[in-house]
């Protein structure tokens, strides 16, 4: 079993709660999430049709598509509103002092 490999991503105070981030980590484009229940990381791209989540909206934990109004959790990556109906990937998060750190190597998580 491999350990996971952390990579900074951005600072805590880059992106308030309520907010997301677009970030880059190895080959993976995520969107970070901060949230009242915490961060999490989500791939960025809609399992629906292809579409930026970064562009659309999160409300509380509920990640919405701007292209179709899909709809995921971002704890989980689960679809809860169509069209979408595929599970997004999750990555781990962890905070280390100011930083914001994710694992983009962990496979996705239910894989
Ligand atoms: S591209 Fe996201 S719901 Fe269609």
């Amino acid at each position: 079993m491999s350990e996971r490999v952390f990579v900074r991503v951005a600072r805590v105070a880059d992106v308030p709660k309520g907010r997301t981030l677009e970030v880059n980590a190895g080959s993976r484009n995520v969107l970070l999430c901060h949230t009242r229940e915490g961060w999490f990381a989500v791939d960025n791209v809609c399992t629906h049709a292809q579409a930026k989540l970064s562009e659309g909206r999160l409300r509380k934990t509920k990640l919405i598509c701007p292209l179709h109004g899909g709809a995921f959790d971002c704890r989980t990556g689960a679809a809860i509103g169509a069209p979408a109906v595929l599970p997004l990937a999750t990555y781990p998060v962890r905070v280390t002092g100011e930083d914001v750190e994710i694992a983009p190597g962990e496979p996705p998580a239910g894989a």
